[in-house]
């Protein structure tokens, strides 16, 4: 297994606004959480999980539009007595002020938690009013932080508007090697307001594997230590100050243990981050 982490030795990243910090690599549940009635996918979701929390991993993201994810992560948290180690962030997905509050309380029954770490508008998807009622929860210590979310580039002017006309600690955004348009400007604009930043879909949903398949990682990555293409690509995206976590999905515990040993050793300067960036681009 390539550079597994223990607890205790992850690079941890401050919220800016929280002073809380947080394990830089955390785990993402769309499709691969989606398992409920599905004994062979709920086992290796349990072995992911505990592999994960073992390793000293703590936040997992998940929302209401990924089937079963929020009630799998709910009832293994609860099975595996990892919940109060888990700093838990969903969505809401819907429009409407009453229908956002009723999908809310809902995620926090399926999550079994009576206090979100972070809800987060999915898509941007009715934002003015979520926000909205989310200004009341926090208040009324329901919610500890509030961010907007897109996994898309043609987006991220509507997010930077989001995060600059709104008071949210959190915003959750696509960036990766094989999508690098975030940090163009948004990223800047986050960290300058001190908004702390998710980083979702750092492996373009899988397909940059496929692009290395075959392909050793370069010795002089090794060197530097990535250990896997996984860590390769984790490596990049955290070289970036700006970002607070990157949250890959997986439900290999394998996987999950490669991607937390990113979070450990060294990270790419800025000389070796461009090396990093013309290879990947050459392939
Ligand atoms: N709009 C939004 O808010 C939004 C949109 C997209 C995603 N997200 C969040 O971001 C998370 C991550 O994005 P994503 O799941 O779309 O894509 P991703 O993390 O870029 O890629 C996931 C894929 O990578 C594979 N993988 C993970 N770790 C690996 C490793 N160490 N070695 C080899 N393969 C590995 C997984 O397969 P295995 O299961 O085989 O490991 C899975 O197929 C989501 O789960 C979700 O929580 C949010």
């Amino acid at each position: 297994m390539p550079g597994n982490a223990r607890g205790g030795e992850l690079l941890e990243r401050r919220i800016p606004r929280s002073n809380e910090s947080l394990p830089a690599v955390g785990l993402g549940t769309w499709q691969v959480f989606d398992v409920a009635g599905d004994t062979a996918g709920l086992g290796q979701a349990r072995d992911t999980l505990r592999t994960f929390a073992d390793g000293g991993g703590r936040v997992v993201d998940s929302s209401p539009m990924y089937g079963s994810s929020e009630s799998v992560t709910g009832q293994l948290a609860g099975e595996l007595g990892v919940g109060p180690r888990l700093w838990v962030a969903t969505k809401v997905w819907t429009t409407g002020r009453e229908a956002g509050i009723q999908q809310m309380e809902e995620s926090m029954r399926r999550l079994r938690v009576e206090r979100l770490d972070l809800m987060q508008v999915h898509n941007l998807v009715d934002v003015a009013t979520h926000l909205a009622t989310l200004r009341d929860w926090k208040a009324a210590g329901r919610v500890s932080h509030v961010g907007v979310t897109h996994y898309h580039a043609g987006a991220h002017a509507d997010l930077e508007r989001a995060i600059s006309r709104n008071d949210v600690e959190f915003l959750q955004v696509n960036f990766s090697l094989a999508e690098p348009e975030a940090e163009r400007r948004l990223l800047k604009v986050a960290a300058d307001r001190g908004v702390a930043v998710l980083v979702n879909r750092p492996f373009a949903e899988g397909a940059m594997f496929r692009r290395v398949q075959g392909r050793p990682v370069p010795d002089w990555a090794e060197k530097a230590g990535c250990a896997s293409w996984a860590q390769f690509f984790l490596k990049w995206i955290l070289a970036q100050p700006a970002v607070t976590c990157v949250i890959p999905g997986t439900r290999n515990p394998r996987h999950v243990a490669d991607n937390l040993g990113a979070a450990a050793g060294p990270l790419p300067d800025a000389a070796l981050r461009a090396r990093m960036t013309s290879h990947f681009r050459s392939l």
